[in-house]
């Protein structure tokens, strides 16, 4: 879709402030595509041209209950009116901490103000408590923009090598590649590569750091036993294991990954979905680790950490999570992947639709099952990116790139589940 008028005059004013025109590389949709946003209300955005969308990229996730639910907004104001940023801890810092120990199971919570804070510091407490420093990830796995683990999230096939000795690929210039020398990287889903790859280096690495499912490759999901797995080399070599739950962390359950796939890391981070948009993170885990953060043991601080604002939205979105805002979520994202499946098979074209409802992917390829990043880079993107742009002409917003997954809030209705199939219907008979 081209942008309108609006958009158009818009972007061009931002591309004269911000480079290409964005806050982020991601949002860069190309010269003619990139839309500004006007507003969000519910499960709808409008565009500057006063285009209206059903969202299913909800901002890359977090906005699980709908774009300015009530309940959060009035929260967020009552907190607004005590002050913001105190440099000292409020009562919402507390509130939030002890609902998500019970949520999720964790013993203790430290805050960060996104993601990507929260897999540093996260990675940092690893290091300290286990005095080594190597990290190992899997291919296709993005934990945010520090430079520890902006490697092999999106590698180049076939630049990335052999699948059983990957090539480390950094995700662009300006990563200093001596910091590679700390990163091991392997293909996700494969215990024989990942088993052996610890034995050759159990001693160096402080922590696995995991994506419960591949959030950031289409929401391919972990081989029955795998996490499991990986938990269990951890207890043998004294391995950290940080999950990192910034997108599935309050969405595809309760408590998360640990509770859909009954799995328990030493540390967990969480950004998104707790805060239904507002910028809160937090990384949390065991006590005898997470006890030994402080001064002049591990360092962990930030001015906006746990500001009265974000930590008041995340919680009311966590009040809300946990009187179940879930269950709807979950029947509208069922409805969606059911309906979406009947349609690929009508029309005869190869594609999987794999994830949990709330936060589902669609591979377009002939294979089986999509188990490892590889499977998704030789997949057909072309043919879905076609169909995302009609689905964008029709109002119809899921996100352009095949890694993201559609994200489903709770305020998605059934009619915008009857749009959306038809759309897609239309869209990929259209393609075809
Ligand atoms: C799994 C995961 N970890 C970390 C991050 C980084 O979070 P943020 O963008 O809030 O820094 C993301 C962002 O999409 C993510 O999906």
């Amino acid at each position: 879709m081209e942008s309108g008028q609006k958009s158009r005059a818009m972007f061009e004013r931002a591309k004269r402030v911000m480079p290409r025109g964005v806050t982020s590389n991601f949002r860069y949709w190309g010269e003619d595509k990139t839309l500004v946003v006007k507003k969000a209300k519910g499960a709808y955005l409008w565009d500057q041209d006063d285009k209206r969308f059903i969202d299913y990229r909800l901002g890359f996730g977090p906005v699980i209950l709908g774009h300015g639910n009530e309940k959060v907004l009035s929260r967020a104001k009552e907190a607004l009116e005590i002050g913001n940023t105190f440099a000292m801890t409020s009562e919402y810092e507390i509130s939030v901490a002890e609902k998500i120990t019970k949520l999720a199971g964790v013993d203790l919570v430290r805050y960060a103000n996104s993601g990507t804070e929260a897999t540093m510091h996260a990675i940092r407490v690893a290091r300290a408590f286990t005095g080594r420093n190597k990290v190992l990830k899997f291919e296709g796995c993005y934990h945010g923009f520090h430079d520890y683990t902006l490697w092999n999230c999106y590698p180049p096939i076939p630049g990335a090598g052999y699948r059983r000795s990957p090539v480390l690929v950094a995700h662009g210039s300006g990563i200093p590649h001596l910091i590679g020398q700390l990163v091991i990287s392997v293909p996700y889903n494969d215990e024989d590569l990942l088993e052996k790859r610890v034995k050759e280096n159990w001693g160096d690495i402080a922590c696995i750091i995991v994506e419960p499912l591949m959030g950031n490759t289409a929401s391919i999901m972990p081989k029955k036993g795998y996490l499991q797995f990986i938990r269990k080399l951890c207890d043998q070599y004294g391995i950290i294991m940080i999950m990192d739950e910034v997108k599935t962390g309050f969405r595809i359950a309760k408590g998360g990954a640990q509770e859909y796939f009954k799995v328990k890391a030493d540390l967990v981070t969480y950004a998104k979905a707790m805060g239904n948009g507002f910028p809160v993170a937090a990384f949390c885990g065991k006590k005898e680790i997470m006890g030994e953060i402080g001064p002049l043991k591990i360092p962990h601080g930030g001015t906006y950490t746990g500001n009265a604002v974000s930590t008041a939205a995340a919680d009311a979105t966590l009040e809300e999570i946990a009187s179940g805002a879930l269950k709807k979520v979950d029947r509208h994202g069922q409805k969606l992947m059911e309906g979406i499946k009947k349609i690929i098979d009508r029309q005869g074209v190869p594609a999987i639709v794999h994830g949990p409802p709330s936060m589902f992917g669609i591979v377009f390829s002939d294979k089986e099952e999509i188990t490892e990043y590889r499977d998704w880079a030789a997949s057909d993107h072309d043919t879905y990116e076609k169909v995302i742009q009609k689905l964008h002409d029709k109002g119809v917003m899921p996100d352009f790139d095949s890694r993201e997954p559609w994200f489903i809030s709770s305020a998605h209705s059934d009619g915008d589940a009857d749009v959306a199939l038809q759309a897609f219907e239309e869209a990929l008979k259209e393609v075809l």
